[in-house]
């Protein structure tokens, strides 16, 4: 397997050096309003790349973003995760009911180490790039550091000596990008990073996710509220479109206890249209969650391409082809199947000028996807319709993907459970790219 993101790693971490200041700046009173961590986007495994500090001393720890993850996991096997100020949660301590953890290791036969303490409540460390289902990590906590944000820049570090996180092994970072040490789980859970972060600094219960289209640029990941600010100087919390959150009642994850809700971000889609006419399928059955957790729309970021639902998918492509007359159709290149000789599209502000897809929300509200989110460039003449076929019966009917999230700024809204979106940066001249990481005085 080629790992062609490499470049771009190591740059990543060397941008994380340039802006970091010394730790004992973090020791003061100072109350941030709000932080940032960068986000690369990683070629080879197209997934979405963070690094936050952790331990003493600090060390950064390289995560793939999980969207809807219950909380951070990292590998602690051993020899894997080495601090001094490491600390398990003890069966029935608060920590574990924060994580709702129903099972609990007595007696852990190896030598004490994270991971593996007697007497510890255990999570379910999730992977879903992973092939085999995971058993459970024990849950622990330790500090982590990482910048605060007036919105604009990065400013001073800061960090909280006791966030909650659960324990893989090796195993668990198998398909995992190179280098990926573990999960950053945002999903909606008490212990799901957000929401930590906003109960450890006490800011809002909000965060935001910025992913940039191109692995040679950082997109940014945000918590608590805005200002968020890209260059030149747009508040993009100025702009954003609402609509609700909703619960699934059924996990969505790989492993769950019996009865947990699930922990990814469900939003109410009612219709799909392609150029303003309705794609028609079984709405009432599909886009609603039935008792049993099926059915519905999730966004997701470990999905690199939204997935539909095969009925969905079908009539999808059946329309949008409808609505792109004139255009040769070419040999489909997988996973999709729907592909276009590009010299007959031409380009526009917001990519490939192909009709626009728009997920209806509500009475006038919906969410709508341009070119630069609908198609993907396969090779020099060649753009596809970047969604993929889910099967006859997913759990989910509708998983929006990364591609269609990026240069697309959302705003997750925990205490008022409600999606902000903001359509296609590229309408406003900006991207997600387009944070200044640069920060005066202080590298
Ligand atoms: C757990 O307790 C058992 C029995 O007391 C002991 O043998 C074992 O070494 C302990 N394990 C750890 C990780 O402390
Ligand atoms: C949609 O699906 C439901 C459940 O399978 C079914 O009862 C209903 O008749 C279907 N509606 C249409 C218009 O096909
Ligand atoms: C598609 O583009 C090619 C190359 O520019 C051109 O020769 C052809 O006529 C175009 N086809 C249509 C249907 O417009
Ligand atoms: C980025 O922020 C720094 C620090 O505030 C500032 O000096 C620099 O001019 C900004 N860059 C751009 C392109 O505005
Ligand atoms: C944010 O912080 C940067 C650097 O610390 C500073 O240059 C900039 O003026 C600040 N912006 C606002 C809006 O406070």
């Amino acid at each position: 397997m080629a790992y062609s993101s490499f470049h771009c790693l190591i740059l990543f971490s060397s941008l994380i050096f340039n802006i970091a200041i010394t730790p004992s700046l973090a020791k003061t009173s100072f109350k941030p309003k709000a932080l940032v961590l960068p986000v690369a986007k990683d070629s080879s495994t197209l997934q979405y790349i963070t690094t936050i500090k952790q331990r003493t001393p600090l060390v950064p720890i390289k995560l793939t973003i999980d969207l809807g993850g219950q909380s951070l996991w990292v590998n602690c096997d051993k020899g894997q995760y080495i601090s001094s100020t490491y600390k398990p949660a003890h069966c029935d301590s608060a920590q574990c009911k924060l994580a709702e953890s129903n099972a609990c290791t007595t007696e852990c036969y190896s030598s004490p180490r994270p991971g593996c303490y007697n007497n510890t409540c255990d999570i379910f460390p999730d992977n879903p790039f992973a092939a085999t289902l995971t058993g459970g990590g024990q849950l622990g906590q330790d500090v982590v550091s990482l910048h605060s944000t007036n919105g604009s820049n990065p400013g001073r570090v800061v960090s909280t000596p006791n966030l909650l996180f659960s324990c893989g092994d090796t195993s668990l970072l198998d398909g995992l990008a190179k280098g990926a040490k573990g999960m950053a789980g945002l999903g909606r859970s008490k212990v799901g990073i957000p929401s930590q972060l906003a109960s450890a600094f006490s800011f809002q219960r909000k965060f935001a996710l910025c992913l940039s289209s191109s692995p040679r640029s950082y997109g940014a990941m945000f918590f608590g509220g805005g200002p968020y600010v890209l260059l030149p100087g747009i508040d993009v919390t100025k702009s954003l479109t609402f609509t609700k959150l909703i619960l699934n009642p059924v996990s969505t994850a790989g492993a769950s206890f019996v009865g947990d809700p699930s922990t990814d971000y469900f939003i109410q889609v009612k219709s799909i249209k392609i150029n303003d006419k309705v794609v028609s399928f079984n709405a009432t059955s599909l886009l609603n969650i039935d008792a049993q957790g099926y059915g519905g729309t999730k966004i997701s970021t470990v999905k690199p391409y939204t997935v539909l639902e095969t009925s969905i998918y079908k009539a999808v492509v059946k329309t949008f082809v409808k609505q792109l007359p004139r255009v040769p159709r070419v040999a489909s290149v997988a996973p999709f199947g729907a592909c276009f000789s590009s010299k007959n599209i031409s380009s526009t502000r917001v990519g490939p000028f192909v009709p626009p897809i728009d997920l209806v929300l509500s009475e006038g509200v919906f969410w709508r996807f341009f070119g630069a989110n609908s198609m993907v460039q396969v090779a020099k003449d060649v753009l596809c319709l970047g969604f993929v076929d889910g099967g006859v019966r997913p759990m989910t009917s509708i998983v929006i993907g990364g591609h269609q999230l990026e240069d697309n700024l959302l705003q997750f809204d925990l205490a008022n459970k409600r999606l902000g979106f903001s359509s296609s940066l590229l309408f406003r001249q900006t991207t997600c790219a387009n944070f200044n990481f640069t920060s005066n005085g202080l590298s």
